[in-house]
């Protein structure tokens, strides 16, 4: 375990552990070189539910961390004595679903006598952009999109972050997984609302994600969605047939364009000169051809996680670790596992 004679290295070997939702996942890092990134995911069995199911996320994550562990090892080719340090979410997330990720990584942190990481899952998905360009540094600004959180901040450094808006209801993510079900499609829904999109046009009468006349950066989904309900059960009712691929695309040009158009005008207005995402949906491909358009316009590099590290992965997990372990930031083996922690 970490002690204040502890060594810190300058390039740590480091393995992270996801299993805040259905992903279980590791992955080892030596600096900010990714090694391995594996997953096993419960989504599948999930997807019969309709959506997560608390208790089959924590059984499946039982059942997989070992495994996951042993193959994220074995791809990277490093043993478990060659670990500097193990990094682990321990919030936001399920309860029980942290709690198998975190009790793994305490027991194999103990036993090696490694430092043990406490990782803000959140903040892991701000870390993966340092995957993509190992030059990448702060300052810049991060638009984040998930299941959970929406917002766009100003990454000040590697530790400090600055909300500079975000949503006042559901979370973009969020969103999409209601339009989704709106739609009779399957869970999960977010990527099946953008196969859908592909199809359609932006015709369908929605409004903007993003709230006027707010004396600061502000979106609202929640209006957006009863909107995508209305369109469909008006039309339904007057018997007329709505096109659901026209609709999958309004909606996707609603709840994007907005998120784009104000992580650029923030970027340009702070005097940044580069833009980087993450969260979920940050995998969608409108919105990553439309950053990186409007990013280009404006002058801006645009750092984009793969889109395999945009939805939830352990590689952001290590990317963070290696941040909180660069700052000297170890957990107590008796850290606790969080359903909510602060954004930032
Ligand atoms: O970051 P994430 O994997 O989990 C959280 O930490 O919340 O984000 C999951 C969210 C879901 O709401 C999902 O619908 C959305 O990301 N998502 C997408 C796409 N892939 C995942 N949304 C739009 N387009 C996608 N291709
Ligand atoms: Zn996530």
């Amino acid at each position: 375990m970490y002690s204040p004679n502890t060594t810190l290295k300058p390039t740590p070997i480091i393995l992270g552990i996801e299993s805040s939702c259905d992903e279980t996942a590791a992955a080892v890092i030596c600096g900010r070189k990714l090694l391995s990134s594996e997953i096993i995911s419960s989504a599948t069995e999930q997807a019969k539910y309709g959506g997560v199911v608390p208790e089959i996320a924590s059984r499946a994550h039982t059942e997989a961390v070992d495994e996951v562990v042993r193959r994220a090892l074995k791809t990277a080719n490093v043993s478990a004595k060659q670990l500097d340090a193990v990094a682990v979410t321990y919030g936001a997330g399920l309860l029980g679903a942290l709690l198998v990720g975190l009790s793994f990584a305490k027991g194999l942190a103990c036993s090696l006598n490694i430092p043990l990481i406490g990782v803000n899952h959140i903040r892991g998905h701000l870390a993966a952009a340092y995957l993509v360009d190992e030059n990448l540094k702060p300052p810049f600004v991060t638009l984040l999109a998930s299941g959970g959180h929406t917002a766009v901040l100003y990454t000040e450094s590697y530790l400090s972050f600055r909300d500079l808006g975000g949503t006042c209801d559901d979370a973009a993510g969020e969103a999409f997984d209601k339009v989704a079900r709106i739609l009779g499609l399957d869970y999960p829904g977010g990527a099946n609302v953008e196969r859908l999109a592909r199809g359609g046009e932006n015709v369908v009468k929605l409004p903007s994600a993003l709230v006027k006349n707010s004396s600061r950066l502000q979106f609202s989904y929640s209006g957006l969605k009863t909107a995508v309900i209305n369109a469909v059960h008006n039309a339904e009712q007057r018997g007329e047939s709505i096109n659901y691929a026209d609709v999958a695309c309004s909606f996707q040009h609603a709840a994007v364009d907005p998120l784009v158009k104000k992580t650029v005008e923030c970027a340009k207005n702070l005097g940044v000169d580069a833009v980087t995402a993450g969260g979920g949906v940050i995998a969608n491909g409108y919105l990553r051809d439309s950053l990186t358009k409007a990013c280009q316009k404006a002058g801006l590099r645009c750092v984009l996680p793969e889109k395999r590290f945009c939805t939830d992965n352990a590689a952001m997990i290590a990317a963070e670790g290696l941040t909180q372990y660069r700052a000297g930031n170890f957990a107590p083996l008796s850290i606790n596992a969080c359903a909510r922690i602060p954004l930032v």
